[in-house]
């Protein structure tokens, strides 16, 4: 996406029951990754069900600077040949990673851990997110930040290192891009690595070292956490890499399916990683109708056919500890809150504030806007459901899931719900608004 762009407003109007089976596009969080594994493994790494989505087509263009052939052969199919871990080459111009946070954080780890010097940029979102949390641990691995804008932030210059150093290191944040970032520049450090997490997040970047054959262990810590050992110089081997369908893209149909009166729909091949179904659990706590089909495994991971209906949903308190397994899906699960009895109360919300807006004031806002009492209490979020009223125009701030979460919304809403910008939905779910027409919802240009 351009540093500017002319905004797009949609629009979503009460609509007839939701009906037929859909397939969401692949996990962007594992797409990222599949390009970033193909970067750093010498051979041809084949992908199939890739995310076709703004932000993981910009980290193929970083990976291309850095020395990889990336090629789309057929619809969600790439190949890309790499250099290997320690043979990245030196960008010729700058990495731009547009709105995408986790390929432009976990990059910093990449070139981090190379004797490279690497310029990153981003969109005015991008640009305003936090990038110390990722800076931090890899300073203490030997790179060296040689530019930054004020506060840490994009644009900003890394001076890499051909010796990272292994290091220990807890994660003061739950975050997985942290973690990632720092296993991957220890991909290229001559000893162990070892990362701490209080509580444990998605675990896709130590799936995938295993599966391309990296020595990793991963064991528990204390209550909820994990404890990751990585060896260093590994010879990593090409393998074949199968995207499942995203959990956080799936979030809007389901959710969709469950406020929209007489819906029943399905969602084929959703993953149903543990450290990703936060929301699922939470929605069934509300009284969802939920129901998982034909179980199975593809790519690696655990993944089922979603089958939901209409339910009449009631409030409930989400605990701080289910934070990490649903990160990205509280803008979503406000939604169904607004249309469900009683009072939610979403607790630990702290890294809201971080995302691609800060979602928590954007929600808040959002709810307001359409005439839903709510308020942010420190770092919780209280909805009190029940009549969403719709009729009003809701601020995206360039952030893809306000502009999915609040279009669900007006497909129940008594009066139409438009967002101020629809573009952004192209970053992680380009076939969003077809997607939903399928299924019987009405999302038009306003
Ligand atoms: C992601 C980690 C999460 C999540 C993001 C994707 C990843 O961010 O919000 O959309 O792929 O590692 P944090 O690591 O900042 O929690």
């Amino acid at each position: 996406m351009s540093q500017t762009h002319k905004p797009a407003p949609l629009a979503a109007r009460r609509s007839g029951p939701l009906k037929g089976a859909v397939r969401v596009p692949g996990d962007k969080s594992i797409s990222h990754r599949s390009l970033i594994f193909g970067l750093l493994t010498r051979g041809t790494t084949e992908i199939e069900g890739l995310l076709e989505g703004e932000d993981v087509l910009a980290t193929g263009r970083a990976c291309t600077l850095l020395g990889a052939k990336v090629e789309r052969v057929g619809t969600g199919s790439w190949r890309v040949s790499g250099t290997g871990v320690g043979a990245i080459l030196p960008p010729r111009g700058v990495l731009d990673f547009g709105n995408a946070g986790t390929g432009s954080r976990l990059m910093m780890g990449v070139v981090a851990g190379h004797g490279i010097v690497a310029t990153f940029d981003g969109d005015e979102s991008l640009r305003k997110r936090p990038m110390r949390r990722v800076l931090d641990p890899l300073v203490k691995m030997g790179a060296d930040v040689v530019e930054q804008a004020e506060g840490e932030r994009l644009p900003l210059t890394l001076r890499g290192t051909p010796d990272p150093v292994p290091i220990t290191y807890e994660t003061p944040v739950p975050s997985a891009q942290v973690k990632s970032a720092v296993l991957l520049a220890a991909l290229n450090s001559p000893g162990r690595t070892t990362v701490i997490e209080k509580e444990a997040t998605r675990d896709h970047t130590e799936k995938m070292l295993a599966h391309f054959g990296a020595e990793v262990a991963v064991e528990p810590h204390g209550a909820h956490g994990r404890r990751i050992v990585l060896t260093g110089r590994p010879e990593l081997r090409p393998n074949r890499v199968v995207v499942p369908a995203d959990p956080s893209s799936a979030a809007f149909p389901l959710v969709a399916a469950l406020i929209v009166e007489g819906s029943d729909i399905l969602i084929e091949g959703v993953m149903d990683n543990p450290l990703r179904t936060g929301l699922v659990t939470t929605l069934l706590e509300m009284g969802a109708d939920i129901e998982h089909l034909n179980r199975r495994t593809e790519g690696g991971e655990d993944v089922a056919d979603l089958r939901v209906r209409f339910s009449r949903l009631k409030g409930v308190d989400v605990p701080a500890a289910r934070a990490p397994s649903m990160i990205d899906e509280y803008p979503v699960l406000a939604v169904a809150a607004a249309f469900a009895s009683g009072t939610t109360r979403m607790r630990g919300l702290s890294e809201l504030r971080v995302k691609e807006s800060d979602r928590l004031a954007a929600v808040a806002d959002g709810l307001k806007a359409c005439g839903v009492s709510c308020e942010i209490v420190g770092d919780d979020l209280i909805v009190h459901g029940g009549r969403v009223r719709g009729g009003s125009t809701v601020a995206t701030h360039l952030d893809h899931r306000i502009a999915m979460s609040f279009l669900v919304m007006g497909l129940a809403a008594e009066e139409p719900v438009t967002v101020d910008d629809g573009t952004m939905i192209a970053t992680s779910f380009p076939d969003f608004v077809p997607l939903t027409t399928t299924l019987g919802g009405e999302i038009l240009p306003a």
